[in-house]
């Protein structure tokens, strides 16, 4: 059981904890602000405001991925439905508000879908939502990091199965995770499973950067909201004003990195140790790895996953990938 103060045991501490304190998110941010270069788990950022933030960022009019994407799962989500049959097991890594499963529902009327969110409350409330909209849908959610490895509660023999990774999720991580990531996707999903992902192309890089800094600053306040949750969650002092969003290129890693950069030097502490940063210093916190199309099949590849469809739309700017798990076979 997790120890809850009381008012009375208050008066014997320095501060009333809002929350138990999450010992991983302790060790993840001790760790990443004691490191020569700083940098905190992207994962910390979906507390419910954060999931929130995530929603406002796919409207603003330079965050093209969602609308690209989402107009691309309209065109095809029947040719998905053909290949899997209209009843399979949809389950969905990392499902934030649902709202794109949505249009695959719609073309798999006898479905089953399996949302697996980092973030309880917004997990529970995007299957009210969904439970209105397709009141006989059965949905079994699941609260847990998508990238444990996870066991699927609903897996049934000769069940048909879709994984589905949308949002370009798959550029949050490292090529090397990325595979680790996909190869247990096709554990879990089983034989014969299909994979429906979505992965954001290389392009402009201007038109990249501007995707995640916004003119309105939604990116910049979903970046900052990270160090809020560390002042309320861990008795942080960090001063907020002192910290700038930033979004760069980097053309050698093919990413856009965010990080959160000190305007000036700065002291502060977080769950009562110290930590100082120069001016300029910065927080790395996110990376979103861009794909060219050779590269999105040997990702596939490397990972068991033979690619069945490759859409695009006309910009060819976001690719819509349709796999299967390979039949497992002997190679020389
Ligand atoms: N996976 C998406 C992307 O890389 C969404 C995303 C993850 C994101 N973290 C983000 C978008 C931070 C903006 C800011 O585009």
């Amino acid at each position: 059981m997790l120890f809850t103060p009381t008012r009375d045991d208050a008066a014997d501490l320095d501060l009333l904890p809002l929350q138990p304190v999450d010992p991983a998110f302790r060790a993840d941010v001790l760790r990443g602000l004691s490191q020569e270069e700083k940098a905190i788990p992207a994962r910390w950022f979906y507390d419910m405001r954060g999931s929130q933030l995530f929603e406002a960022i796919t409207q603003v009019p330079e965050y093209y991925p969602t609308r690209t994407e989402t107009a691309l799962l309209h065109a095809h989500a029947a040719a998905v439905a053909r290949r899997t049959g209209t009843d399979a097991t949809v389950v969905e890594f990392g499902s934030g508000s649902s709202i794109k499963t949505r249009i695959l529902l719609e073309a798999m009327p006898r479905a089953t879908y399996v949302p697996i969110d980092i973030c309880g409350e917004f997990l529970n409330e995007a299957c009210d939502g969904l439970r209105r909209l397709f009141p006989h849908l059965g949905i079994v959610p699941v609260e847990a990091n998508f990238m444990d490895p996870v066991r699927l509660p609903v897996r049934r023999k000769g069940q048909a199965m879709l994984g589905f990774f949308p949002g370009s999720t798959i550029g949050n991580m490292t090529a090397a995770a990325a595979v680790d990531l996909l190869r247990s996707m096709r554990e879990t999903l089983g034989a014969n499973a299909h994979l429906l992902i979505g992965i954001d192309r290389v392009k402009d890089s201007g038109r990249l950067v501007a995707a995640y800094d916004d003119a309105g600053g939604v990116t910049a306040l979903f970046n900052l909201n990270l160090l809020q949750r560390i002042n309320r969650e861990l008795h942080g002092t960090i001063p907020m004003g002192e910290f700038r969003h930033v979004a760069r290129w980097n053309e050698g890693a093919s990413r856009v990195e965010m990080h959160l950069e000190a305007r000036r030097a700065i002291q502060f502490e977080v769950a009562g140790q110290a930590f100082h940063m120069s001016g300029g210093e910065t927080i790395h916190t996110e990376n979103c790895h861009k794909y060219r199309p050779g590269e999105i099949r040997l990702l596939l590849a490397a990972s068991g996953w033979d690619v069945l469809e490759h859409w695009t739309d006309e910009q060819q700017d976001f690719s819509l990938v349709l796999a299967r798990a390979e039949a497992d076979r002997q190679t020389a």
